[in-house]
């Protein structure tokens, strides 16, 4: 067993953005983070990733890099992210940073360039095609933000390629400048003392050789078709050989692949230590196990799918080929107790077992900022109200094929990234304390009910059992490392699994539920003592009440 701090650590997630605003323009900024870290500290977290803070114009929010190496205006300058890092480390806290590699901005110095001419230097740092014979776009490829991957340049009288949108131009990784370029990126900010980067959809830099048409079927929705057409290209695991070996294995340091269109078979190929990629990827399999691709929206989720997906990826990355991942939300998905829990009258129970769930299982766990205050979907009323460019560009093909404000909604109150955009509650006050100023986002009106001062002062509250979890498993490294066995594969309604590791053996009970449900233990199996549960006394008397999560130490 190989013990790493990004194992043994969980990853606390802050979209910096909707944290916390220092200056009252209404945008979370750097300054903002540095006032909350004793928030954080006080809730166990050890190491922190924050969604992009580089320059960029903001088409998605931040995810369109103009410049690597500085600070978007809006969040502060160097000096700030300089106090905020020297203040983590004060505070024995870790810093990972978000690498936007597989496109930049268009407005980055080298898109600027590029696009002047055929023979201009940075070219190359892009991928560009000319129309077919008969005028027809290069292939058939989507931008997954909706309509074609491809934007005209007039100047070269050809396209480039964008997999999202017209203003993040997807780069060339078949460049050696390219890639050197943003390895120099990445040892700027290791020399600035930072921990490890989150990779932004890194199975997307190598592309398939001649770009060749995504094979749409009817079976499948199109988002999968193009997602896993575009992942894991031919060099994809030469590039983040080479980024090991020119960047990562000179830092201790942690890296974590977002593993859009990867399964548990290509997953391994990214975290086994023997081939020196990335330490971690993580998956989206879980989360699609009850979004409607058809209608939109969320589905009844499919528990027995899910739990075989978190078998699937334990099973294939055991514990010599590398360190597995698990996550409920972040801020490309919906919150996680109106997704997978139950945002009414059980939000505070759904939202412990929940956590249970994320915070019990062989990974590193990574928690979205408001996942500790069993934060809930925002109810949005109009689309006025919407930010995001990904919604608003799908608003606009929904008009076009007829469909009324009213039933767009419906689906972005369901299942739309806005949910977990939404402005961090921090206490009862106007804004719910996140600024003084208006908003870049509604904040949701349940503040009142919902905020950190007030579930840091009840002992009952999400934010205290989280707590309570993170010391759990801090104490508990069976609870880390222990080998995983699923004893329930075939409930749609519990979850009970088991934990066997050094220094004990544990059992992990929990009611997917809103009803009271039996569970018989296995005959050979005796509980010791309970070490957190959801409901009050110590006991397992046979029947788990609605969602009840209890954890137990096994004795024989
Ligand atoms: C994945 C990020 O998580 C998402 O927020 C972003 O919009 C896309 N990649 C494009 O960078």
């Amino acid at each position: 067993m190989q013990r790493n701090w990004w194992k043994e650590s969980f990853v606390y997630q802050i979209y910096p953005r909707s944290f916390m605003d220092s200056n009252g323009d209404g945008i979370g900024d750097i300054p903002g983070i540095t006032q909350k870290l004793d928030y954080l500290k006080d809730l166990g977290v050890e190491t922190l990733w924050l969604s992009p803070i580089f320059k960029s114009p903001n088409d998605d929010n931040g995810y369109d890099v103009s410049d690597y190496c500085d600070i978007m205006d809006e969040f502060g300058n160097m000096d700030d992210f300089d106090e905020m890092l020297a203040e983590m480390k004060k505070r024995g806290m870790r810093l990972v940073l978000d690498l936007v590699a597989n496109h930049s901005s268009d407005e980055h110095h080298w898109f600027q360039e590029a696009k002047k001419s055929k023979d201009n230097p940075y070219r190359d740092y892009y991928i560009w095609r000319e129309a077919n014979p008969d005028g027809s776009l290069p292939n058939n490829w989507q931008s997954i933000f909706e309509g074609p991957a491809w934007e005209y340049n007039e100047a070269t009288d050809d396209y480039y390629l964008h997999l999202f949108t017209r203003k993040q131009p997807d780069l060339n990784w078949e460049n050696p400048k390219l890639r050197k370029e943003i390895y120099d990126i990445m040892h700027f900010w290791f020399k600035k003392g930072i921990d490890g980067f989150r990779m932004d959809v890194i199975p997307f830099i190598s592309k398939r050789e001649g770009l060749p048409d995504v094979p749409y079927n009817d079976n499948e929705p199109a988002m999968i078709s193009q997602t896993n057409w575009y992942a894991n290209g031919p060099r994809l695991h030469e590039f983040l050989h080479e980024m090991h070996e020119e960047v990562l294995k000179h830092y201790d340091c942690m890296s974590v692949g977002e593993g859009i269109g990867v399964g548990p078979d290509d997953g391994v190929l990214y975290v086994d230590p023997e081939r020196k990629e990335l330490n971690m990827v993580y998956y989206f399999d879980h989360i699609y196990s009850n979004r409607d691709f058809k209608e939109g929206g969320l589905k009844d989720i499919d528990w027995i799918g899910f739990k075989k997906i978190i078998r699937d990826w334990d099973e294939a990355i055991p514990e010599e080929k590398g360190w597995n991942t698990f996550y409920l939300g972040n801020h490309d998905q919906v919150r996680s107790v109106s997704c997978f829990g139950n945002d009414k009258e059980y939000r505070v129970e759904s939202a412990k077992m929940l956590a249970t769930m994320l915070l019990t299982l062989r990974v590193t766990p990574y928690v979205y900022q408001g996942e500790e205050l069993g934060m809930t979907n925002t109810p949005f009323s109009s689309v006025e109200e919407l930010n995001d460019v990904w919604i608003l560009n799908e608003y606009e093909v929904f008009k076009e094929n007829g469909g009324s404000e009213e039933d767009f909604l419906k689906h972005v109150n369901t299942a739309s990234r806005e949910h977990a955009r939404t402005p961090f509650l921090w206490n009862d006050k106007e804004h719910a304390g996140f600024t003084t100023g208006k908003p870049w986002l509604k904040v949701n009106p349940n503040y009142t009910e919902i905020n950190a001062v007030k579930a840091q002062q009840d002992p009952g509250s999400v934010f205290n059992f989280y707590k309570e979890l993170i010391k759990l498993r801090k104490d508990h490294k069976g609870l880390i490392y222990g080998l995983y066995n699923d004893l329930t594969p075939d409930s749609q309604e519990l979850f009970v699994f088991s934990r066997k590791g050094i220094d004990g053996n544990y059992l992990i009970l929990l009611n997917l539920t809103d009803k009271e449900k039996e569970y018989v233990l296995p005959s050979e199996l005796g509980l010791g003592k309970l070490l957190i549960g959801n409901y009050e006394g110590n006991n397992f008397n046979g029947r788990l009440k609605p969602y009840q999560a209890m954890v137990f130490e096994i004795v024989a």
